[in-house]
């Protein structure tokens, strides 16, 4: 039996759960601020539906998907990627009826079967955003501060934009032209996988990373120069918007992204502190998939971010903040009968809102003791035998070890607790 967590999964231990909920915290605010709304899709939805809208071609489709039959005999597959979805989600729910743009965000698992590394898993957490129903440049821009600021306020600090266009279906022919005419003679040059792709899908040539292939496309035509009117002055616009607004950005001519459906901006959120993997997040315009997927003509553009990746480098910046989660009130007993009552009062002043602990291994007062500092607890309840033939308890401040005799009733607890939490 094997009984490992799968390859390329992880456990997310309390300690670190912690830290994903104060970024995930982070993300509802910043997305609630721009306007953003949650949208929660199926984890899992049928096949076709990212093979039309990831793309056929699509490293993510043909090698990475999770993909079973169900006991209809249908092909699902486990989400690689949000959009799809989101977009799916959209136009059977008439979300465009309602109103004409929408801005969603979402954030969940998704899987990819990939090779396994530092901050490449096959089960990973993305949250990202689908702006829908506008071709607005400024909505370009809108996103890409929308990302910067949201991974700052989760805590990475480290971030460069890289930016670039992939223009649309009008230009492409011509630069996917000039590149074939360019690499044809060098075909030997290249790798296996570009070799392939010089056929399927020529644009992803330039994303890759072999020094071989970096070599050979040195001096190979960019798009800028072949994007059309339309695409050029929307770049343009992009790029002036982003000045404008102070944000720095690096023009990157291979940034072609590893999805089909982009059009015009694309861009990507490189943290400086991450080594092979250091995507923190990417996006872009695709305004072409609602209506790929039976809707009218509606432009889209968004953006996905790694969570796991994102907590990595913000580990790596030295930037993780512990949070230190401290217990109110622990209650110490002496034997069975402090014990018995103990218990009751931990139920007491927990429905009261104190946060308490008590022992539940019978273990000496020395070493309740030790947990209470353990877990942080601000003061400590001693019940004694003595104490409690008094109807009395001994309170004690964890920080200078000062002790108080108090009567033993719930009323009295809080107010002396509540005086000490406070300090
Ligand atoms: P993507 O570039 O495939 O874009 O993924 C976005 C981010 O998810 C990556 O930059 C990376 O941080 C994280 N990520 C991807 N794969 C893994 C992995 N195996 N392990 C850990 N993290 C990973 C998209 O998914 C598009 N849906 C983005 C988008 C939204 N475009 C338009 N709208």
């Amino acid at each position: 039996m094997e009984t490992r967590r799968i390859k390329g999964t992880k456990d997310i231990l309390p300690e670190e759960t912690e830290i994903f909920l104060a970024a995930e915290k982070e993300l509802r605010e910043t997305m609630s601020k721009y306007g953003y709304r949650e949208i929660r899709t199926p984890v899992f939805e049928y096949t076709e539906l990212f093979i039309k809208g990831t793309g056929e071609t699509t490293d993510i489709v043909n090698k990475e998907m999770y993909t079973f039959e169900d006991r209809g005999g249908r092909s699902i597959s486990l989400r690689p990627e949000g959009t799809p979805s989101v977009i799916r989600a959209y136009l059977e729910n008439n979300l465009y009826k309602k109103r004409n743009f929408q801005k969603l965000f979402y954030y969940g698992r998704m899987f990819r079967y990939e090779k396994p590394q530092a901050g490449r898993f096959r089960e990973f957490r993305q949250f990202g955003i689908e702006s829908v129903g506008s071709s607005s440049p400024q909505v370009d821009v809108e996103t890409i501060i929308l990302g910067l600021e949201v991974l700052s306020n989760i805590g990475l600090k480290r971030v460069e934009l890289q930016l670039n266009s992939v223009g649309c279906e009008n230009c492409r022919p011509s630069y996917k032209e000039s590149l074939r005419n360019f690499l044809e003679p060098k075909l030997n040059n290249l790798c296996d996988d570009c070799r392939r792709r010089f056929e399927t899908n020529i644009l992803r040539i330039l994303d890759c990373k072999k020094t071989n292939c970096r070599k050979v496309l040195k001096n190979a035509p960019t798009y800028i120069q072949y994007l059309c009117n339309e695409c050029k002055n929307h770049f343009s616009e992009v790029q002036y918007l982003l000045q404008k607004t102070n944000v720095n950005f690096t023009l990157n001519p291979y940034l072609v992204r590893g999805l089909d459906y982009y059009t015009k901006t694309v861009y990507e959120f490189i943290s400086q502190v991450l080594g092979a993997q250091d995507a923190v997040g990417g996006g872009g315009r695709y305004d072409k998939m609602v209506e790929l997927f039976g809707g009218p003509q509606i432009p889209a553009i968004g953006f996905a971010c790694g969570m796991d990746r994102i907590l990595l480098a913000i580990e790596k910046e030295g930037e993780i903040k512990i949070i230190e989660k401290k217990l109110d009130c622990y209650i110490v007993t002496m034997d069975e009968e402090t014990d018995e009552e103990g218990f009751l009062l931990l139920n007491k002043l927990r429905k009261k809102g104190i946060s308490t602990e008590k022992d539940f291994l019978n273990r000496s007062i020395k070493a309740q003791m030790k947990d209470a500092d353990r877990l942080g607890a601000k003061c400590s309840i001693i019940i004694g035998t003595e104490e409690l033939s008094r109807n009395e308890v001994t309170l004690r401040r964890m920080s200078d070890g000062s002790q108080k005799r108090i009567r033993l009733s719930v009323d009295e607890i809080i107010k002396e607790l509540n005086n000490n939490i406070k300090q």
